[in-house]
């Protein structure tokens, strides 16, 4: 896949000079660099961003969503206000002369790092000294959160990708295909999902991949039909039982909402639970007076306790502690600034652009995914 470069016509800006600037600076530079670029970029933006940030979005969503439409926009430049793994999948998804681009490259996921190729790769030969073909009795399921590299993994072992919104539908794709399923990286979302159908939890066994079998005993690995990846959002760990526990008993009427990356004790505890998107349109479309716990990252909860005042809605971060997404806060309102004005000068600052071989397999598994959700 070859991705266009823009003839460039001016210098590169440096970015000291925009790291100078505040917040309140930076802010007409944003919109100055996009009246200059018109459609020719169009700025996507997940709910973590901060505020200053995602108000100059034309798209807003969480991971699916923004997915989708990054496959069917017509701009030239998709300018990706969130993390790396989300850029990549832009990437992949979109025309051969769009061009990806990431404000920030430092700005990426911990838990996607928590699995990597040769990790998953050790796994799967572990899994064939103990089961056999694994690619008989194993469908790989990478959330979406993860490299791409791991995602091509997916696509050349009949795998899929899926999200916090379409875990349950791939997790029926991927039992109906062969017996079992390996998730990574996020343990917590493969649990939820495996037990909201049913799978008892004795049948989902954690596979830690820092020892041999994932430190599991032959009869763990095949008693298993879901195996869980040890990898975490350290945001969602969080948020605790006893954090709503203690809530419901000041206020046994309201509501509670958790993110599926949340534990199960957590997920369990709540009355919803479902993705970014999920949870702001079910809070938006709650009566007017209802109370909420949220347990998902700050900036989103935040936001949306000012749009839910003026409806009497109360919403309360779930943790006593603040916790943001500290890798999302890296596109702030000075990135933005010198990421767009450089491309309205005619210079690509931090395309992401994935090695072909990569993304036509995990085009596969993504294109699996946006078949079956
Ligand atoms: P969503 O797809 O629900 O937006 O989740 C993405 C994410 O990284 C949550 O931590
Ligand atoms: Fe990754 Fe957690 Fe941040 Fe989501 S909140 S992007 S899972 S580190």
């Amino acid at each position: 896949m070859n991705k266009t470069i823009m003839q460039t016509t001016l210098p590169v800006l440096d970015f000291e000079q925009f790291a100078a600037l505040s917040d309140e600076e930076a802010a007409p530079r944003i919109v100055a660099a996009r009246e200059r670029l018109g459609s020719k970029a169009v700025l996507l933006s997940h709910h973590y961003q901060r505020a200053d940030v995602y108000r100059h979005a034309d798209i807003t969503g969480d991971s699916l969503k923004l997915a989708r439409l990054a496959a069917r926009t017509e701009a030239e430049f998709i300018v990706f206000c969130g993390v790396h793994f989300m850029a990549e999948v832009a990437d992949i998804l979109s025309r051969p002369e769009q061009t990806v681009i990431l404000p920030d490259l430092a700005a990426g996921c911990s838990m996607a790092d928590m699995a990597n190729l040769a990790k998953v790769e050790r796994c799967w030969r572990d899994l064939a000294s103990v089961l056999g073909e694994p690619e008989k009795l194993v469908t790989p399921v990478t959330y979406i959160n993860s490299a791409a590299d791991l995602k091509a993994f997916c696509g050349e072992h009949g795998g899929i990708v899926c999200t916090s919104t379409n875990a349950p539908s791939i997790i029926d794709w991927a039992l109906k295909r062969r017996e079992k399923v390996l998730f990574f990286p996020d343990q917590h979302l493969g649990r939820w999902t495996g037990y909201k159908k049913g799978i008892p939890l004795e049948q989902m066994a954690v596979w830690n991949p820092d020892f041999e079998n994932g430190g599991l005993t032959a009869e763990e690995i095949q008693r298993a039909r879901i195996l869980l990846w040890n990898g975490y959002c350290s945001v969602h760990q969080m948020f605790q039982a006893e954090h709503i526990r203690r809530w419901r008993a000041q206020h046994p009427e309201g509501l509670v909402i958790s993110h599926p990356e949340c534990n199960l004790d957590v997920c369990q505890a709540s009355d919803y639970v479902g993705s970014t998107e999920f949870i702001i349109e079910t809070v938006t479309a709650a009566p007017p007076n209802t109370r909420w716990l949220v347990g998902t990252e700050l900036n989103l909860v935040n936001r949306l306790a000012e749009q839910m005042k003026p409806q009497g809605k109360a919403i309360q971060f779930m943790s006593p502690i603040v916790c943001m997404c500290s890798t999302m806060q890296r596109i702030d309102p000075q990135h933005l600034a010198w990421s767009l004005e450089n491309l309205a000068n005619g210079n690509v600052v931090n395309p992401i652009r994935v090695p072909a071989f990569d993304a036509e397999r995990a085009r596969t598994a993504l294109l699996n995914m946006l078949e079956t959700s």
